[in-house]
């Protein structure tokens, strides 16, 4: 089965770091398709250009949020998520379906885990919340409720990261709203997800396969430049 990795990313400078970094990890995967969904009104050709050196097979689409989403708390990569969605639910009959962000780290184990997913199965990922790790808790092989330092009344207080969907089990109603914390869980709600359809990964989720690494946001340094210096300003190709 094709594995379809679902990465919402936005213009940033950290933006080619993040990408370059996963890029590395995908091109060590067989069987995989990089669907990069793009929180731009236009694709971007910086973006474009790490998924051609990939050789892999790709999918490139944009989806700006809309407008009135600024600040610090708004749902993060929902458009462009639902971008992606509409194309697999278009274009994809069978496979796998991960939506790993830009910025996670992964280890490349857990392809091998996902790539059986009958319907939902899903696993720990570290570095989340006030508890370190967002888990499945696992009893007698079978999901039994959840270990994550925020429920937010929640049926699935599960990350973004921590589930993998078999496409045939996606719904024509699949969606995920715009709503900060929620997406995940009502994306699952809207699958029509029962608990005992669940499949627990990573020896009965006693593994940390990937995790949930943010980048430090570089900050311009309040120094003044001295074009004379340098000859001239340069201009950077990815930057
Ligand atoms: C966490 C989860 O990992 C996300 O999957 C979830 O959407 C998000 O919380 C949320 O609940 O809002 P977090 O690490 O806090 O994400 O946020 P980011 O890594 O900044 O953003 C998540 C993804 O959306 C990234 O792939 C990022 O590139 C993308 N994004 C972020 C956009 O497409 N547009 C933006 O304006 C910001
Ligand atoms: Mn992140």
């Amino acid at each position: 089965k094709m594995i379809y990795y679902v990465t919402p990313t936005y213009p940033r400078p950290e933006q080619v770091p993040e990408l370059t970094r996963l890029a590395h990890t995908l091109m060590h995967v067989p069987r995989i398709h990089w669907i990069i969904a793009d929180d731009q009104p236009l694709c971007s050709e910086m973006v474009l250009n790490i998924l051609r050196r990939t050789n892999l097979p790709f999918t490139h689409i944009s989806s700006p949020k809309p407008f009135l989403y600024k600040g610090t708390n708004f749902p993060r990569g929902v458009s462009n998520r639902r971008a992606a969605l509409a194309w697999l639910q278009e274009n994809v009959s069978e496979g796998i379906l991960y939506f790993g962000d830009d910025d996670n780290t992964v280890d490349l184990e857990l392809f091998d885990e996902i790539r059986n997913t009958k319907k939902v199965s899903m696993f720990p990922v570290g570095l989340i919340g006030g508890y370190g790790v967002s888990s499945p808790v696992v009893k007698n092989g079978k999901v039994a409720g959840f270990f994550d330092s925020w429920p937010g009344s929640r049926t699935f207080p599960v990350d973004m990261a921590g589930f993998a969907v078999n496409i045939e089990f996606l719904k024509p109603s699949a969606t995920m709203p715009y709503i900060a914390g929620h997406e995940e869980d009502k994306f699952l709600v809207s699958l029509d997800l029962k608990m005992e359809d669940i499949e627990p990964l990573a020896d009965n989720c006693t593994k940390i396969l990937v995790w949930h690494t943010k980048t430090a946001k570089y900050k311009k340094p309040t120094v003044k430049i001295d074009l004379k210096q340098f000859d001239g300003q340069p201009k950077f190709q990815n930057f």
